[in-house]
């Protein structure tokens, strides 16, 4: 199968009430850890492309290695992403550069500026036989050298959507319910602490989600900044030299809960990041006398594949769905 858009996933994912993640690739090891869990749970995948990583692997090797994985899983139903595209001409070359799906985020500009640019991309992708994200409401974090304080993203108004997603011709829309970027998701001040001093975030703002999909039945719905932060993993990279104290994310609960609704698309980076991480992290302090790369990367793309597969058995439930 060569590569797909997101049509067919996102009408199964809505009808199947379960979500398809898309997961940022950076590098070989991590398309290869992404897409074999994929293969081995037969789960459709997205895999997506930051401006940053753009800029970090060159397109090039990116579309390539992504091609690489097409053909060492040609069952699986693989969509290639634009994340955060922030402009026509981005959008564009990835469009003319192999992608099947783009996002252009607009979102931190005036709706009809938003409304405007999300057209132009429509046109030029829907003419190439790719389809398009877009975005209403800002989230907090940090998106390439976009940075949004916690406490100052705006939740997506749910009297907009229709409007928007009409007038654009969208394929899907992400909102702002209250998820954020990176693995610094809310302020200590914005959570609680449980017995073990770990920070509870607040909940999520499922009273909007539902408001959207009143207002745009059965269009697919996209969250970004959807990384849970496990725990576990922020232990190790801290155990092992590392400091990250007070990283937290989205419980997966929650997440399953929307993937069950509208939301077809669930965005991860950082858990990949993180596993990463502290995986590279131990090995190296277990392993001082080592220094050839594949040894500590070997583990860092397992640890990479197990946390793919562990979200698409227990957060998005899209296994056996390819
Ligand atoms: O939305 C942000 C993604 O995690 C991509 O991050 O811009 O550092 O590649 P990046
Ligand atoms: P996380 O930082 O929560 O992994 O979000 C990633 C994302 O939204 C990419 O667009
Ligand atoms: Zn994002």
């Amino acid at each position: 199968m060569a590569l797909v858009t997101t049509t067919e996933m996102f009408k199964r994912a809505y009808d199947g009430g379960y979500a398809v993640g898309a997961f940022n690739v950076n590098n070989m090891e991590i398309v290869q850890g992404i897409t074999e869990a994929a293969g081995e749970l037969n789960s459709p995948v997205i895999l997506q492309v930051s401006k940053g990583a753009r800029s970090y692997a060159n397109h090039t090797y990116l579309v390539k290695l992504v091609e690489a994985a097409v053909k060492e899983n040609p069952d699986i139903p693989m969509a290639l992403h634009l994340d955060h595209g922030d402009s026509f001409e981005v959008c564009k070359s990835c469009i003319d550069g192999g992608f099947t799906s783009v996002m252009i985020d607009c979102s931190s500009m005036p709706f009809e500026d938003n409304v405007r640019i999300t057209k132009q991309v429509v046109e030029y992708a829907h003419d190439h036989g790719v389809v398009v994200e877009a975005e209403l409401g800002t989230l907090a974090g940090v998106e390439d050298e976009v940075s949004v304080e916690a406490g100052s993203e705006s939740y997506t108004h749910p009297d907009e959507v229709e409007e928007f997603v009409t007038r654009t011709g969208c394929d899907s829309l992400a909102i702002a319910i209250g998820t954020s970027h990176g693995a610094y998701k809310f302020k200590a001040s914005q959570c609680t602490r449980n017995e073990e001093g770990i920070l509870v975030p607040p909940p999520l703002r499922f009273d909007v989600l539902e408001e959207c999909i009143k207002r745009i039945p059965g269009f697919p719905i996209v969250l970004h900044g959807s990384s849970s932060v496990p725990q576990e993993f922020v232990k190790i990279v801290n155990q092992y030299g590392g400091n990250m104290p007070d990283a937290i994310g989205i419980p997966e609960a929650e997440l399953r809960h929307a993937a069950e609704l509208a939301v077809c698309k669930i965005n991860i980076d950082s858990d990949i990041r993180l596993a990463m991480t502290a995986t590279i992290r131990k090995y190296m302090a277990e392993h001082p006398d080592h220094f050839d790369p594949r040894q500590y990367l070997k583990p860092a793309r397992q640890a990479v594949k197990d946390m793919v597969a562990h979200k698409i058995q227990n957060v998005l439930g899209s296994a056996g769905k390819a």
